[in-house]
């Protein structure tokens, strides 16, 4: 059985996936950041259905905390699974900001860097000791790399950059038959930059060609099937879960 670990399991997408996953039988190490009760709540859910997880602290801004994390994940692979390598990671941690681009401070534009851009990228390079030869990198990325979306701008670049970056983890790390691919969502009912209201909710719904903004299991279960055999061979893919969002 393999073990894979996901930031930011601890509510919307990331607890979704982790669910999702552990009922295929993979081990899940989720991580929170700043609720270790919401994080608690889905270990539990898992280990009622039959499942086997485990939370750790992580917060994907602080790179100086990573060597330290791994250290963490190499002991819950040990003590919980009797193993010493991981299957895969779902760099998937991340927070939403509105804010027009003339108004965006240097602090909320590094504080989405840090997050969306440098965390996945170092942590990812932190955990590559531990990850199986086969192992799954996923990158959750956006809709709003492919459509303009007013008050996002360093958001959506910076989800750019790890689509570009996603292509060159698939590049450097084949040579270890390690895949990488991103997931790119369209509006999911998350609280991501605080949730959707009613308004804004029907206006999204409008602009997909389904009618209905995404659940988060709409995007958990994408992102199960690239960690398991059946995405074997799909690699280096940006693959948008959006319903047909503005197209
Ligand atoms: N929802 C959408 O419409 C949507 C659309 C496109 C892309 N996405 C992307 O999908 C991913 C998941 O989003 P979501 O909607 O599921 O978000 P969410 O419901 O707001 O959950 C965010 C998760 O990330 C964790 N987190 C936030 N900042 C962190 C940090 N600095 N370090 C470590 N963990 C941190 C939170 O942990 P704590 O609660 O413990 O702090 C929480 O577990 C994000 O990368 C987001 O950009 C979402």
């Amino acid at each position: 059985m393999g073990v894979i670990v996901i930031t930011g399991g601890s509510r919307g997408i990331g607890a979704s996936t982790a669910v999702h996953i552990a009922k295929k039988g993979l081990g899940v190490i989720l991580t929170y950041n700043t609720n270790p009760q919401a994080a608690a709540s889905v270990v539990d859910r898992i280990e009622q259905a039959g499942g086997k997880a485990v939370a750790l602290k992580l917060d994907v801004s602080d790179v100086g905390g990573f060597e330290a994390f791994r250290a963490s994940v190499a002991g819950a692979l040990l003590e919980n699974w009797d193993a010493t390598q991981l299957n895969g990671l779902v760099n998937n941690a991340g927070h939403g900001l509105f804010n027009p681009l003339t108004a965006v401070s240097e602090a909320q534009f590094d504080g989405l860097f840090n997050v969306h851009l440098k965390g996945p990228f170092f942590l990812t390079q932190t955990l590559l000791p531990l990850l199986a030869e086969g192992a799954s990198i996923v990158n959750l990325t956006s809709a709003t790399t492919r459509v303009a979306t007013a008050g996002v701008a360093p958001y959506a670049a910076f989800k750019g950059g790890l689509e570009v970056l996603t292509r060159y983890m698939a590049k450097e790390l084949g040579e270890r038959r390690i895949r990488a691919n991103a997931v790119s969502p369209g509006a999911i009912r998350t609280e991501l930059g605080g949730g959707l209201n009613d308004e804004f909710e029907a206006m999204l719904a409008a602009q997909t060609a389904l009618g209905r903004v995404g659940e988060p299991e709409d995007v958990a279960r994408v992102i199960a099937m690239l960690l398991s055999e059946e995405g074997a061979w799909i690699n280096a893919q940006t693959i948008e879960v959006a319903g047909g969002y503005n197209i």
